[in-house]
């Protein structure tokens, strides 16, 4: 649904984008993940029709991102700034209908449209609030509302967390997966690592205007751990499980993480670890608990692109 094909727009050797090649199938959320100033906004930019790549191509579904596709672009997607200004003397109310009336929705199903935008982003109570009254938050789901008012497929959201406190976040990250099950298509791009892995399908991470790596989360901390760490919980004998799993082939570092549960390091294929669980039950273990310890997307990042510097 979006998508770009080598996509180059150099400000200077390292500043800007650099062959891009990402991908975002429908109905899917996209977490594009990168440090300040790794070329997220730039691409964003593009994709939304107000850039001009050096070299490269960029599609929203099937229409290419050139000047003459871009009127039916705008109505397809939903594009929040990561800075946006308002129109301070404006009610919420007035504000959400002036951008419906400039996507040329009917002044009767405005209103509608209004109460539905406002509900999905939870902001039904600041209808009549002025606009200056609102606090960043605040103004943040009503930036949100205004993205949604055409009804676009698509939601290209720059920094929709960006200056929240942690209640908003989560409240932000509750919204996209309600917007995602709705089946829109969703762009969005952060710094804020961590929160990404929850509510995303897929990752990219952007460094210095090349994504270093594009996958699901669960793929990509796979990829990147060069050895599983496995957590055992038993309802047996804590020691008799040790020697056990100790004599096991490619299991190392086997230590006792708390009264009942073991942690180790495997060094074999992910088809071997299936035997590891199988032989300690063999062996008699009561194995209440058998799971490969997830690295976090915040030592993902970290991993990837402190290898790159
Ligand atoms: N109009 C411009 N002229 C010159 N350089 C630019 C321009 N726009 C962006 N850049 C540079 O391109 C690089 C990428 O900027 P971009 O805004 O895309 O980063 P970002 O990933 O969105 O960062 P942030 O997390 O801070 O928003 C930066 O080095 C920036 O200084
Ligand atoms: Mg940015």
């Amino acid at each position: 649904m979006i998508r770009t094909e080598n996509l180059t727009k150099g400000f200077s050797k390292e500043r800007g984008v650099f062959s891009l090649n990402l991908e975002v199938p429908k109905g899917m959320i996209y977490g594009f993940v990168g440090p300040n100033g790794a070329g997220k906004t730039t691409t964003i930019k593009i994709l939304c029709g107000l850039l001009k790549p050096d070299t490269g191509k960029a599609f929203i579904g099937n229409l290419e991102v050139i000047p003459r596709n871009v009127p039916e672009i705008k109505k397809r997607i939903g594009y929040m700034p990561d800075m946006f200004g308002v129109y301070e003397q404006m009610s919420v109310w007035e504000y959400l209908d002036f951008y419906g009336a400039a996507y040329k929705i009917p002044s009767k199903k405005r209103k509608q449209r209004i109460e539905e935008v406002l509900k999905l982003t939870e902001a039904t109570h600041m209808i009549d609030y002025q606009m200056t009254s609102l606090s960043r938050g605040m103004r943040q789901r009503i930036g949100l509302a205004k993205t949604l008012i055409h009804d676009p497929e698509v939601l290209i959201l720059d920094e929709p967390a960006g200056g929240l406190d942690p209640t908003a976040r989560i409240d932000m990250r509750n919204t996209i997966s309600r917007l995602s099950d709705l089946g829109k298509t969703i762009l969005l791009s952060s710094h804020i690592l961590p929160e990404l892995s929850s509510v995303c399908d897929i990752i990219g991470i952007i460094f210095k205007g090349k994504l270093l790596v594009q996958g699901t989360v669960k793929d990509i901390t796979r990829d990147l751990q060069e050895k599983m760490v496995i957590n055992v919980t038993v309802d047996s004998d804590l020691n008799t499980a040790k020697d056990i799993l100790e004599r096991i082939e490619h299991v190392e570092n086997v230590r006792i993480a708390d009264a009942n549960q073991l942690q180790c390091t495997f060094s074999g294929t992910r088809e071997q670890v299936k035997s590891v669980l199988k032989l300690m039950m063999n062996n008699g273990v009561v194995v209440r608990w058998f799971a490969e310890n997830e690295a976090d997307l915040e030592d993902v990042f970290m991993s990837v692109t402190q290898k790159k510097v």
